[in-house]
């Protein structure tokens, strides 16, 4: 059985949901791939902080939450670290970064991660800013760590859009990806196609938790183009930055824009997409009408889609969750079993087991 200690820093919806994945899949974890999640360590800027090497109860820190709207329990040692103490100090084997992040600067997250690979951490992460940002730096500084860095949870959440595109469809080519990549424009402009107005379907956005904090990021497709930057990067092999993104957001689309739409068969999405080109490639993030026959037309609510165009296998489309506590928590598990699998002593298991 392999252990591995985890370190979180941001206990708001996603590192809840991760805690409860933890406390009711540990067994099956164990069962099927053989490692055990502790976590030892929790720092939470409005929440406080919480440690023990032997490892905390999710139990614990979930009822702690619900109960005082905070971390301070009396059954495990508050030890007020921050976020940088703790990485220096928890002795965990990987640091899952939540914390609420810039998307403009990528901090405090990238001076976190930074931290953790240069102690020699593995790190998964979920805010896109240091990944949109600062990829190659990280990973070439994960490298010379021998470390990993997990990012699905930058992109559709748990729905592992990453995996997929980075492990079965990179041989297959990849020549294209397109998208819903935000679920709260895709909320709004489902709402509005039912009639009500953009801010009411915003602040309702807003209050289902699928918005960022500075809402602006999603509607003006801020939060869309940094997704076609790490998928661009990352499964393309481009050099992205966020200003080669053609982008245009959703806020100047009126209910008669949608109306008018919907006359002719047709369905404003807000579509992240890049392409590669003879010279180059081509990276936008606008609204487009898409007609009923496409297939992202269907995608409703806070739902997100992604098609990849491969050489070999034609349109692929992976439709799933892009947001919320417990599908971005799972994507920390996904990050967490592709970082066992590559590790030596996995491989030389299944090598010894064939
Ligand atoms: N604000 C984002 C969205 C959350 O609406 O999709 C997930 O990145």
């Amino acid at each position: 059985m392999k252990k591995y200690k985890l370190a979180i820093i941001g206990f708001g919806n996603v590192g809840q949901g991760l805690a409860k994945i933890i406390r009711d899949k540990n067994e099956l974890l164990s069962k099927k791939f053989g490692i055990e999640l502790s976590i030892v360590a929790v720092c939470d800027l409005y929440k406080g902080s919480i440690a023990n090497s032997s490892g905390l109860d999710p139990e614990i820190l979930l009822s702690d939450i619900e109960k005082y709207g905070d971390l301070k329990s009396t059954s495990a040692p508050i030890t007020g670290w921050n976020a940088i103490e703790m990485i220096d100090n928890s002795g965990a084997d990987i640091l899952i970064e939540l914390a609420f992040t810039d998307l403009k600067t990528g901090e405090p997250a990238l001076s976190h991660v930074k931290r953790a690979l240069n102690n020699g951490m593995h790190v998964s992460m979920t805010n896109k800013g240091p990944v949109a940002l600062h990829f190659p730096e990280l990973h070439k500084l994960a490298s010379s760590k021998n470390v990993q860095i997990g990012i699905e949870g930058t992109v559709m959440s748990g729905t592992p859009s990453i995996h997929l595109g980075k492990g079965m469809l990179l041989a297959a080519g990849i020549t294209k990806i397109q998208g819903i990549l935000n679920g709260t424009t895709n909320y709004i402009l489902g709402e509005m196609s039912t009639g009500a107005d953009y801010e009411v379907a915003l602040k309702k956005a807003q209050e289902l938790g699928y918005a960022e904090a500075d809402p602006t990021g999603d509607v003006e497709g801020h939060d869309t183009a940094a997704k076609v930057v790490i998928l661009g990067n990352l499964l393309m092999d481009l050099s992205l930055t966020l200003d080669d993104i053609d982008r245009t957001g959703i806020s100047h689309i009126t209910n008669v824009d949608i109306s008018n739409a919907t006359k002719s068969n047709k369905y404003w999405k807000l579509i992240g997409s890049v392409q590669k080109r003879d010279t180059g490639f081509i990276a936008s993030v606008k609204p487009e009408m898409v007609s009923s026959d496409h297939p992202l037309a269907f995608i409703n609510g806070a739902t997100n889609a992604i098609t990849y165009s491969t050489e070999l296998l034609g349109d692929i489309t992976l439709i799933g969750p892009g947001a919320g506590g417990m599908e971005t928590g799972y994507a920390v598990i996904e990050d967490i079993l592709s970082i066992h699998r590559s590790a030596p002593a996995y491989r030389e298991y299944r090598l010894n087991s064939q």
